[in-house]
């Protein structure tokens, strides 16, 4: 697994909008990502992979005269299923974590993968990201809230040691779902942190090694 995550940057705000676009419905307010950059008191990470090829080579492919046809669908397969825009040069924006801080508490304001990507452990190593970056800025806790309906963004919570605090009834204003506010135990503990080591090592293990860089 090549995913790095690192902060966001002005040059990933396109690939980081179609990412929220394509996660969360039309009623999700549209996050300002510009000004979201610099306000000290949130951090947005983005996870992505250098691309072997840049788009515009791949998307020349396909218009080129060839008999080879199974080429040219597996370059248009190719292409489709890239992000339409990439960030630096060779950067694919992969997925994405929105955090806001204020006092003791790390809240989770919004993660999503590109869908195409989902399943690989993107998600995870985002939740990683955002625990270092809960512990370096010396939080306490780390919150969020999820779907009732969510039980895959839940599973990945409850990995990480987060548990359910309580429901807001009718928070999402499409269908009028609840949410389920999820927090972890302390983080700022050496019982957490140990436990925090241990689910790196088994994803170290199970994906390869952890790339984060955080401001
Ligand atoms: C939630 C989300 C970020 C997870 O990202 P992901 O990259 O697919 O997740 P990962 O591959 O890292 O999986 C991590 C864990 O998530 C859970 N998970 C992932 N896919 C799952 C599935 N299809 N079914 C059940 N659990 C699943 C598992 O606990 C998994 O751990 P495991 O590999 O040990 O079983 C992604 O599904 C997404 O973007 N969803 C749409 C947006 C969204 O719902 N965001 C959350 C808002 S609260």
């Amino acid at each position: 697994m090549h995913v790095t995550i690192r902060p966001l940057a002005t040059e990933d705000i396109d690939q980081v909008r179609d990412i929220e676009i394509e996660a969360f419905t039309a009623s999700w307010p549209a996050t300002a990502f510009k000004r979201e950059i610099d306000n000290p008191r949130t951090t947005y990470l983005v996870a992505y992979e250098p691309s072997e090829t840049e788009p515009a080579e791949v998307a020349a492919e396909p218009a080129a005269e060839s008999d080879d046809r199974s080429g040219l669908v597996d370059n248009l397969k190719r292409f489709l299923t890239r992000s339409p825009r990439t960030a630096r040069s060779g950067e694919e924006v992969v997925g994405f974590v929105g955090m806001w801080f204020m006092g003791p508490e790390a809240h989770i304001t919004a993660i999503a993968v590109r869908e195409v990507r989902r399943g690989e452990g993107i998600g995870e190593l985002l939740i990683v990201g955002s625990i270092r970056e809960a512990m370096r800025r010396g939080s306490q806790v780390v919150t969020l809230e999820a779907r009732v309906s969510n039980y895959v963004a839940q599973s990945l919570y409850e990995k990480y040691g987060f548990t359910n605090v309580g429901i807001r009834k009718h928070y999402y204003t499409d269908n009028r779902e609840d949410a389920v506010i999820m927090t972890t135990e302390r983080v700022d503990t050496p019982d957490y942190q140990e436990k925090f080591t241990q689910l790196q090592q088994g994803y170290t293990e199970r994906k390869g090694e952890i790339h984060i860089t955080l401001a």
